[in-house]
């Protein structure tokens, strides 16, 4: 899989990529991460890339045209399956959303800065608007580092344990099961029987029913879908 991320700090968008999973999966060549200076791509001498809105209104708005030369250099390169705008008021990631984005060969990613971007910009270049969650960020940078995380360790063959994404929050609509490990008591907690009963069936038959009862009272919501 190809990532190309294009932002305006793409500063901020270097350690996510250079630590634990992330960078194993790049070193692995599992996936290529690509950052792009939306400011290589302006043609003024002051390198704008932003302008007051038409018809007033506090903020600046995000130009089209860097925007729009910096997404055809890398269309006219390779085919893009998605080209994803990080935004509040867009859809809010899930791991179904996680799931599917981690099956694609090349996305794009375009971070919002300011007030956001020129609407033009949403209508004509891209494909998906992805928010991660009910706040606004001051730019889509942290929101595009949270959604490369979450797609990234779904790829194939980057998780050691081929299974453990599986038994992830959300895979099945359900939240984790508790985990223990050592010590077997701790200030007289003990860690359930049952995981020492060497009984593989029952174990995950105890996990099963742990993650029902863990989803039924903290998100009954993911229940009814
Ligand atoms: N940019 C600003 N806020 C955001 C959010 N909640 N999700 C994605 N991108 C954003």
């Amino acid at each position: 899989m190809r990532i190309d991320i294009i932002t305006v700090l793409p500063e901020l968008l270097k350690s996510p990529f250079e630590a634990s999973i992330l960078k194993r999966a790049i070193s692995a060549g599992l996936v290529e991460v690509h950052l792009h200076n939306l400011r290589d791509y302006t043609t003024d001498n002051y390198k704008s890339i932003d302008d007051t809105q038409f018809g007033g209104g506090a903020g600046m708005v995000m130009m089209i045209e860097p925007i729009d030369k910096c997404i055809s250099q890398l269309k006219a390169a390779r085919t893009y399956d998605e080209v994803i705008y990080m935004t509040p008021d867009g859809k809010t990631l899930n791991q179904g959303m996680a799931n599917t984005l981690s099956l694609k060969e090349n996305i794009i990613i375009l971070c919002g800065h300011y007030k956001g971007v020129d609407q033009r910009v949403r209508d004509l270049l891209i494909t998906k608007e992805i928010s991660i969650g009910d706040y606004v960020l001051s730019g889509g940078e942290l929101g595009a580092a949270v959604l490369c995380d979450a797609v990234i360790r779904l790829i194939p063959g980057v998780l050691g344990n081929e299974t453990s994404a599986l038994t992830d929050s959300f895979q099945d609509n359900l939240l984790a099961p508790p985990i223990y490990t050592k010590p077997r008591e701790y200030k007289g907690m003990k860690v359930p029987e049952i995981l020492f009963s060497g009984h593989f069936a029952k174990i995950e038959k105890w996990r099963e029913d742990k993650a029902y009862e863990h989803t039924k009272e903290r998100r009954p919501d993911l229940l009814e879908d």
